[in-house]
C-alpha cells in the first residue's frame, strides 16, 4: 500500500515524480523517496513525512535526471524511517527499487542473500528484490531473464519498479496493481493512473507476472517465460479538476459536502447494466456481500433492504474474514463486492476465493479501471470523482444510492427512490447547512474518551460508519452499537463522562430508542440526538428534515462525518490523512 511511479523522458523527471506522488499520496504517506539517472549514476534522495516537507527539506525537485522512480511508503515491514523509505539497493548501488506489496517470504530470501555476501541496508522486506536483481544481473540474462529470475522467488503480492544505472527501468506485478502511461515525451509506469494522467489519458493494465521494460523510447511487456507480450490501450477518464480542493480547507470537507451531487450521479447512468445487475442477482440461488471498513457498513444497509424490500436473503462477509468463514458457494451464487478503490487487498482475495468456486462476482466500485472492475462478471460504478480524503464520506452514500437502485429495481420500483432523490438532495442540503451547529457540538464533547453511536434496524451500520469515522479521523474510542444491545453489556460503560449520539428518526425503531434515551439519561450520559423529532431526553439535537422513511441512512450519516471532522481539527488531527492509515489498503 503505497504509491509508485517511474518515469522516462525527454527532459528532467525529478518536478513530474514529485508531482505524481503527491498526486497518488492517498496510498499511503509516512516516508518518500526518489532515485534519478544522472550521467550514468544513480542519485537518491528519501525521507520520513509527506511529499511536500520532504521536497521542502531536500528539494527533491531539483535533482537532476531524465529517468527516475519514486515512492510513498506506509510500512509494513520496518520502522518509519529514512533508511527503510524507498527507493532499496542492491549491494554495487547499481539498481534502485521501489516496492508496494508484501514480500511473504523475505526472510529465507533475505537469509540466503546474507549466505551468499549481500549486505542488507533496512529492515523491509522490500531490499531482497534489489539484492535478487542484482545476483540475476551477474549471470549474463538479459533484462526479462533478470526480472522473471527475480519474481519466481518471490511470495506474497508485489509490484515493482527497478531502474538501473544504465537507465533502464523495469517493472513486475503480482495482486498488486502496475499501470503503464505512454505520454508524448515517454513512458510512465506507476501504481494508479492518477499517477500519470496530466500527461496521458492513455493506460495500459499490466496483467499478474507481466514484465515491463523501458528502455529510452521503448517500451516491451515480457511473459515469465520471456515470451513478448502485448496488452491493449485503454482510454482512461478521471475529471482531473475536482482533485483540487476548491474554496475548502480539506478534501474530506469537500467531498462531505460533495454529497447532494455525488448521490444523483451515482445511480443516474448504466440503465442497462444495472438491469444485467440486477437480472444476476434475481438468478441466483445464494447471495453474499463484502467489503471492507465503510464498504462493508454499505453492504449491511444494502442486506437489510433486500430482505425487506426484495424479499431477497443476503449473507454479508466483512472481506477480511472471508478465507476463514468459506460459505458453500457454487456457480449458481452470486458475490457483491463492494468497494471505492476496487484495490482493497481483503475484498480481492474473497474475489478470488469466490471465483475458485464458481461464483459470480459483482461489484460496486468508484474506480471503473480498478483490479475488482476488472475481474468482475459485472460492475456497477458509483462516479463521485476521486476521493482523496482516507476517510470514505461521499463514496459511502453513492454506494448506498447505487444499492438502494439495485434494491429499488428488484423490488419494480417500491422505493421509489429516483423519484426521492430531488427530496433528498434537498434535505441532504439543509442537513449540510448545519454545519456550524455540528461544529459548536464537537466543541462540547472534545475531551470526551469514549462516544457511543446508537441505532437500530437500518439506522445500526449508519452507527458503526459513524463511529469508524470519528476513530479514525480523530482518534478517539467510538463505538457503534445495535440500541437494543445496551441492557445487554455497554450499559456498564455508561457514566456522567459518556457521550451518547442517539440516531432516531421518526419510523418503527423511535419509541424503543426513546425509552433506551432515558435509561442512558438516568445513568448521567450526555445525549446528542440526530432526529427528525426532538425528545426531552436529548442534551443536544442534530435536526433532521423529514424524508420517505428508509432515506434517512443518507442524511444520517452525514452530521456523524461533520462531527468527526470538527472533532480531527479540535484534536489537531490532519482529517484528509489520519495517522497510521492509507486510503487504498492493497496488503492483506
Ligand atoms: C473508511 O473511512 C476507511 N478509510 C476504510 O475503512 C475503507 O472504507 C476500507 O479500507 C475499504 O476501502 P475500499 O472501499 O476502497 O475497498
Ligand atoms: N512492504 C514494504 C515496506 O514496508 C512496502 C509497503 C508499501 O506497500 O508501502 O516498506
Amino acid at each position: 500500500m503505497c504509491s509508485i511511479i517511474g518515469y522516462a523522458s525527454r527532459s528532467s523527471v525529478a518536478p513530474v515524480l514529485v508531482d505524481s506522488l503527491k498526486r497518488m499520496e492517498y496510498r499511503g504517506y509516512d516516508s518518500v523517496g526518489l532515485a534519478t539517472i544522472d550521467n550514468g549514476r544513480i542519485l537518491t534522495r528519501k525521507g520520513v513525512g509527506r511529499v511536500s516537507a520532504v521536497n521542502s527539506s531536500l528539494n527533491l525537485i531539483t535533482m537532476q535526471g531524465q529517468v527516475g522512480i519514486g515512492h510513498t511508503r506506509w510500512a509494513t515491514h520496518g520502522g518509519v524511517t529514512e533508511k527503510n523509505a524507498h527507493p532499496h539497493y542492491d549491494c554495487a548501488g547499481d539498481v534502485a527499487v521501489v516496492h508496494n506489496g508484501i514480500i511473504e517470504n523475505y526472510k529465507d530470501l533475505r537469509d540466503d542473500l546474507i549466505k551468499s555476501g549481500h549486505k542488507f541496508k533496512s529492515d523491509t522486506d522490500s531490499e531482497v528484490i534489489a539484492h535478487l536483481l542484482e545476483s540475476y544481473s551477474r549471470k549474463n540474462l538479459n533484462i526479462a531473464q533478470i526480472v522473471s529470475n527475480t519474481c519466481k522467488r518471490l511470495k506474497g503480492s508485489y509490484a515493482f519498479v527497478a531502474v538501473f544505472e544504465n537507465g533502464t527501468i523495469c517493472g513486475s506485478r503480482f495482486d498488486e496493481p502496475l499501470i503503464i502511461g505512454p505520454a508524448d515525451e515517454g513512458y510512465f509506469i506507476s501504481s494508479d493512473v492518477l499517477g500519470f494522467l496530466p500527461y496521458t489519458d492513455k493506460a495500459i493494465f499490466l496483467d499478474n507476472k507481466d514484465i515491463a521494460v523501458i528502455e529510452g523510447k521503448d517500451l516491451k511487456l515480457y511473459d515469465y517465460d520471456g515470451n513478448p507480450l502485448f496488452r491493449q490501450i485503454t482510454q482512461v477518464a478521471w475529471e482531473l479538476g475536482s482533485i483540487d480542493k476548491g474554496k475548502f480547507t480539506h478534501y474530506t470537507l469537500k467531498e462531505i459536502h460533495e454529497q447532494p451531487l455525488t448521490i444523483m450521479k451515482a445511480s443516474s447512468r448504466n440503465v442497462e447494466k444495472l438491469k444485467l445487475f440486477c437480472d444476476i442477482i434475481r438468478n441466483s440461488s445464494t447471495l453474499y456481500l463484502t467489503g471492507s471498513g465503510t464498504s462493508y457498513h454499505s453492504a449491511l444497509v444494502a442486506k437489510h433492504l433486500l430482505s425487506k424490500f426484495a424479499k431477497i436473503r443476503a449473507e454479508t462477509i466483512v472481506s477480511s474474514e472471508f478465507q476463514y468463514d468459506l460459505a458453500p458457494m457454487d456457480s449458481s451464487s452470486v458475490l457483491i463486492a463492494i468497494s471505492q478503490s476496487g484495490e482493497t487487498a481483503d475484498v480481492l482475495q474473497s474475489v478470488k476465493d469466490a471465483k475458485q468456486m464458481g461464483a459470480k462476482i459483482l461489484s460496486i466500485v468508484n474506480v471503473p479501471t480498478s483490479s475488482l472492475a476488472r475481474i468482475s462478471d459485472s460492475f456497477l460504478t458509483i462516479d463521485c470523482g476521486p476521493e482523496v480524503g482516507v476517510a470514505a464520506t461521499k463514496s459511502f452514500t453513492g454506494q448506498l444510492s447505487v444499492l438502494y437502485s439495485i434494491i429499488d429495481e428488484l423490488c419494480n420500483g417500491c422505493l421509489g427512490y429516483q423519484l426521492s432523490k430531488l427530496e433528498l438532495v434537498d434535505a441532504l442540503n439543509e442537513v449540510l447547512a448545519s454545519e456550524e451547529q455540528i461544529e459548536k457540538i464537537a466543541d462540547s464533547i472534545t475531551a470526551s474518551k469514549d462516544i457511543y453511536i446508537m441505532g437500530r434496524s437500518i439506522h445500526y451500520p449508519i452507527a458503526l460508519e459513524g463511529a469508524l469515522k470519528i476513530k479514525e479521523l480523530a482518534y478517539v474510542h467510538a463505538e457503534g452499537i445495535a440500541t437494543g444491545e445496551l441492557k445487554h453489556g455497554p450499559l456498564a460503560l455508561i457514566d456522567t463522562n459518556s457521550v451518547v449520539i442517539i440516531i432516531n428518526p421518526k419510523d418503527a425503531t423511535f419509541q424503543d430508542n426513546v425509552a433506551s434515551a432515558h435509561e442512558i439519561k438516568a445513568r448521567g450520559a450526555m445525549i446528542i440526538g440526530i432526529s427528525d423529532e426532538p425528545d426531552d431526553s436529548y442534551d443536544m439535537f442534530i435536526k433532521l428534515p423529514t424524508v420517505g422513511r428508509i432515506h434517512y441512512p443518507f442524511l444520517e450519516v452525514v452530521p456523524l462525518q461533520i462531527l468527526a471532522y470538527y472533532l480531527a481539527l479540535r484534536k489537531n488531527a490532519d482529517p484528509d490523512y489520519p495517522r497510521n492509515l492509507a486510503k487504498s489498503v492493497t496488503v492483506k
